[in-house]
């Protein structure tokens, strides 16, 4: 049973738990792959509520979520599926299908077709409405130097919160 609520309401709890990992979940219609993410923000821009994610271009995930028009991201709060983070924190779906390696139960989203994990506590379902690869030049040296010693910048995608709802 879920109910919907106001992105205002989940903020909070998922800005923490973020820091602690969620499940960035993408689909292109072929295929479906989950990673763990712990940056993010979410906001309120081109009066829309928005959630920001930051993929690198390396990331399985990222060759995906290039060709999807949506995402959705799922929040564990109560200290499950630690293990599940860890593994699609390190592993990548181009060599494992991360959701049978971690028996993770999918459903589908209610406002988008890509699916949401559920044994999670918060889900947000969002459709990309801006994307932008990040611009090295613009980049404060002391963030460039501790996050992106080895290139691989992040490109940021911009999700209307289509739904954000909890168990
Ligand atoms: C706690 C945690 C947080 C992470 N956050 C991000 C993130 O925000 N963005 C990102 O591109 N990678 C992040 N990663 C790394 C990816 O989850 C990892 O490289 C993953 O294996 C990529 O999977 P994929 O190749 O299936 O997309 C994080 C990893 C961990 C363990």
């Amino acid at each position: 049973m879920y109910r919907e609520m106001d992105f205002t309401e989940i903020s909070g709890e998922a800005l923490e738990q973020l820091q602690r990992g969620a499940f960035l979940t993408v689909s292109d219609g072929e295929r479906a792959n989950t990673m763990t993410i712990a940056w993010g923000t979410i906001g309120f821009m081109w009066k829309k509520p928005v959630f920001m994610v930051m993929v690198r271009y390396s990331r399985y995930t990222h060759e995906i979520i290039s060709k999807a028009g949506e995402f959705t991201v799922s929040f564990p709060l109560r200290g499950q599926l630690k293990d599940a983070l860890n593994v699609c924190g390190t592993k990548s779906g181009r060599d494992i299908d991360k959701f049978k390696e971690c028996s993770l139960k999918t459903e589908k989203g209610q406002a988008v077709d890509t699916p949401i994990i559920s044994d999670c506590d918060i889900h947000v379902e969002c459709k990309i409405v801006y994307k932008q690869g990040m611009d090295e030049s613009s980049l404060a040296d002391i963030i460039k130097e501790s996050c992106y010693a080895g290139g691989d910048y992040h490109v940021l995608y911009y999700g209307e919160i289509l739904r954000a709802y909890r168990k």
